[in-house]
């Protein structure tokens, strides 16, 4: 009686470079969700591969041929940057590998391949959110700051739309460079600008910095409101941002302030293990190792990437997020939208779900 193979997941990560922060949140969810839900499904001993693309396109798309075929992985996971999935998703349909999307956030990425399965989120999910709230609430002129990449664009499309829909108006939209961006030169313009409000995407990793230079410029103090999607308040850093980030209002699907028992086991579970606090990167990982064990599952053992597909698609389940589906259509994840706003609550500094949208599709694929 021969011993079954091993099942391979491949994760590409940043684990180094501007995004490492990312590859570390990932990598510690997967091993969490691995330690508390065995390294074995039906038969099969789980093996994790995690290989380093410093954030690099060229990287990951060696990498991922490499993993199909050397390592024969039977699934694909993974990709910090929409530019590193897209450079990905042809590999997964010529190759047939499922590719679990735990990062990217660019609402066309389900599009590039039939094969990717997304556990993370889309931007415009948090930004309509964002754009129907800040219209409600007495903003009216908003200048938009995103990071100059698709998902700065989608952020900005989506939350001008929304915005526009319920009254507001945007007066300015500023794109700031993805690699190592100095934001003074777009704050100073934010400050012109006068708005009563800016709204800022940022990729996870570069909240701190941001806030420390809008702080630097008394931009705080200048009754311009920041609000944004939840990126710029990630949990990675957020503790550490001190009281300018007090009050900023965000809409994000994970907070890890979340009140459940799912997430409260989860966040202790991982403070416990690494020192320091998931944020959505890790949510998103925890969950896409779910997606990727209960379809090893559903396929008694055996895989294969169609079938492991089939089965990834209409899952549904509760995420530390909170519910959770992969709408079998798309393959893109669909759930709730909090409208957060970020308090110090027992000495540390918190996002605080205050509202929330349920159950949110992709807008971005409602075909508008
Ligand atoms: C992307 C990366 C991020 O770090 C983030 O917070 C949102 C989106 C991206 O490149 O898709």
């Amino acid at each position: 009686f021969a011993q079954a193979a091993p099942f391979k997941i491949g994760f590409i990560l940043p684990m180094t470079g501007q995004s490492a922060s990312t590859g570390r949140q990932i990598e510690a969810a997967a091993k969490l969700y691995m330690a508390q839900n065995g390294a074995t499904v039906a038969g099969r001993k789980i093996e994790l591969i995690i290989k380093d693309d410093a954030g690099v396109a060229d990287s990951t798309r060696r990498l991922a041929q490499e993993l199909v075929v050397n390592d024969k992985v039977d699934v694909l996971a993974g990709f910090g940057l929409t530019p590193l999935a897209m450079a990905t998703a042809p590999i997964a349909t010529q190759a047939k590998v499922p590719m679990v999307v735990t990062a990217a956030a660019t609402s066309v990425i389900t599009t590039a391949s039939p094969y990717i399965v997304r556990t993370s989120f889309t931007l415009p999910q948090a930004a309509v959110a964002m754009g129907e709230w800040a219209g409600k609430n007495k903003i009216k002129k908003v200048v938009t700051l995103v990071t100059d990449y698709a998902p700065g664009i989608d952020a900005e499309k989506f939350f001008k739309s929304q915005f526009q829909l319920n009254g507001g108006e945007i007066v300015a939209e500023i794109r700031s460079p993805l690699k190592s961006p100095d934001f003074a030169p777009f704050l100073q313009k934010v400050r012109d600008a006068k708005p009563d409000a800016v709204f800022v995407f940022l990729p996870s990793g570069q909240g701190a910095a941001f806030m420390k230079q809008f702080a630097e410029r008394g931009l705080d103090k200048s009754g311009i409101k920041l609000i944004g999607t939840g990126d710029i308040t990630d949990d990675d850093q957020l503790n550490d941002m001190g009281d300018v980030a007090l009050g900023v209002v965000t809409a994000q699907h994970y907070s890890a302030s979340h009140n459940s028992p799912m997430n409260k086991k989860f966040v202790q579970s991982f403070e416990a293990a690494n020192k320091f606090r998931p944020n959505f990167m890790a949510v998103a990982g925890y969950d896409g190792m779910r997606v990727i064990y209960k379809a090893l599952e559903a396929t008694k053992g055996k895989g294969g990437g169609d079938d492991l597909l089939a089965a990834m698609k209409g899952q549904v389940f509760e995420s530390p997020r909170g519910p959770v589906m992969i709408d079998a259509q798309t393959r893109d994840v669909v759930h709730d939208i909090y409208i957060r706003k970020v308090e110090r609550v027992g000495g540390q500094l918190w996002n605080q779900e205050f509202d929330v949208q349920k159950a949110v599709k992709d807008p971005g694929k409602l075909g508008a």
